[in-house]
């Protein structure tokens, strides 16, 4: 009986309706056709180069192949369940196309190093697409920390006003968090280029194949060394997984940076209307739409990090079915990140910096309380008794409702005598930042510094 399957020839039934359906993955891996193709052509000139086809059976397929192509490109292409993947689909339209020469495309190869070759070649793809518009997001924030390296504003640790910064500062610690992403994005590319070709179903092939050849065609730096491993390994699905993971946490962290900074309270920074939605009852409102979802989107990316790390963690070798289930959790991340990281790439050049209010805010809270003690050590004070004179005299600010430097020097005298006239220039926001001048701290010329540095790494 014909039940239309490639495999179906040891089977007496056809499959169960339902089963067909729950067992198929083409409506989600159809979105490998394009690498599958690619695959399949170099898998072709790997066979005449070896004599296993001629070479006028490789030119069909190369041309029936790249007809098909045309044909999914175009929305032609007739998808069919009950081919199940992408795999059989193709395979299916080109001997359709081209008679039974179709029939030897997959001499010496497997769905199982197939599926494997299709998602490295499409996740290589996709690394390269997410780097650069990381580059592309690294390289505006960079933009806004040299356009505000005198920018001064509150730092803060445990949200309460610490220090006086500058926002150039501030950009730059986003900076070196993306800079270490792009590496790890790097290191992991190494990993996924790698081809499974030749591995077949799990054991190799009795045809004389020739790897490096197919490698070579498919930009692939290295063959996989085992075939069990060739067919079974996801852990590079992992290691994309969890370096998407680590990119979504520094883009929630900043975007609940921007997004409470965009709040009338904070009043740091004003995100363009293009980036923002409004309310349909409140009219006065301008929600900051782009860092909430981005900050909302990354429990989705943890989710899937977990559910490969799970999908793999019980599997005897070589290949099983679990594997399928990669697909979707893959294709997602990708998705997420790639539109999160455009969407702020697109944004932080349009973000207007509250350069007064950011400074007003520094102005509260004794941000310069640690430089009056630093002073102090100066006089020759040690540190720790220091610190008890200035917690003193902010303890005497708080009840006088006023901020250090509105002491008179008399007052300033009645803490510690080694108080001088000098004393109020330390106490100056822009004293302050200057003084924090060296490899890393917030002065301005460092923030400039920084900015060279990283321009050249970009
Ligand atoms: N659709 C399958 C997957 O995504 C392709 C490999 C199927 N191999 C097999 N032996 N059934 O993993």
């Amino acid at each position: 009986m014909d039940i239309d399957k490639p495999w179906s020839g040891r089977f007496t039934a056809p499959t169960d309706a339902f089963v067909e359906d729950f067992t198929a993955s083409v409506r989600f891996d159809h979105r490998l056709s394009e690498y599958d193709i690619m695959g399949s052509i170099a898998h072709a000139q790997m066979l005449a180069h070896v004599g296993v086809l001629t070479s006028a059976e490789c030119s069909h397929i190369i041309e029936g192949l790249n007809d098909i192509q045309a044909e999914i490109l175009c929305g032609d292409f007739k998808w069919s369940v009950a081919l199940e993947d992408v795999h059989m689909n193709i395979e299916s339209r080109l001997t359709q196309k081209i008679g039974v020469v179709g029939k030897k495309l997959h001499t010496g190869r497997s769905r199982n190093d197939q599926v494997a070759t299709d998602i490295r070649l499409y996740l290589r793809h996709e690394i390269d697409l997410i780097s650069t518009e990381l580059t592309r997001l690294l390289t505006a924030l960079v933009d806004v920390a040299e356009r505000e390296a005198d920018t001064i504003m509150p730092g803060f640790t445990h949200l309460q006003s610490a220090q006086p910064i500058t926002f150039g500062h501030h950009t730059l610690a986003w900076c070196e968090m993306l800079l270490r992403d792009r590496a790890r994005l790097e290191d992991c590319r190494k990993r996924v280029n790698t081809m499974p070709l030749g591995a077949a179903a799990l054991a190799g092939t009795s045809y004389p194949i020739d790897r490096p050849f197919t490698a070579q065609r498919l930009g692939f730096d290295r063959c996989a060394e085992n075939s069990l491993d060739a067919v079974s390994d996801r852990d590079f699905a992992i290691e994309f997984s969890a370096t998407a993971a680590i990119i979504m946490m520094h883009l929630s962290l900043f975007s609940e940076e921007l997004f409470l900074w965009s709040s009338a309270q904070f009043n740091f920074i004003m995100l363009s209307d293009a980036f923002c939605t409004g309310s349909s009852i409140m009219p006065q409102k301008k929600n900051p739409d782009v860092p909430e979802l981005v900050r909302g989107k990354t429990g989705r990316v943890y989710g899937h990090l977990l559910s490969l790390l799970t999908l793999m963690k019980a599997q005897p070798l070589a290949y099983n079915k679990d594997n399928q289930e990669d697909k979707e959790p893959l294709f997602d991340t990708v998705d997420t990140l790639k539109g999160s990281l455009r969407v702020f790439a697109d944004m932080i050049p349009n973000m207007q910096v509250q350069r007064d209010s950011m400074r007003a805010a520094a102005q509260r809270g004794f941000t310069t309380a640690t430089d009056l003690a630093d002073y102090l050590v100066g006089k020759g004070i040690a540190f720790r008794d220091a610190h008890e004179i200035v917690g003193k005299a902010v303890r005497y600010c708080l009840d006088k409702e006023c901020d250090l430097d509105a002491l008179s020097l008399e007052v300033f005298k009645s803490f510690t005598p080694l108080i001088d006239n000098d004393v109020y220039e330390r106490l100056t926001l822009e004293g302050s930042i200057k003084a924090r001048d060296h490899l890393g701290g917030t002065a301005p010329n460092q923030v400039r510094a920084a900015v060279q540095r990283l321009r050249h790494s970009l």
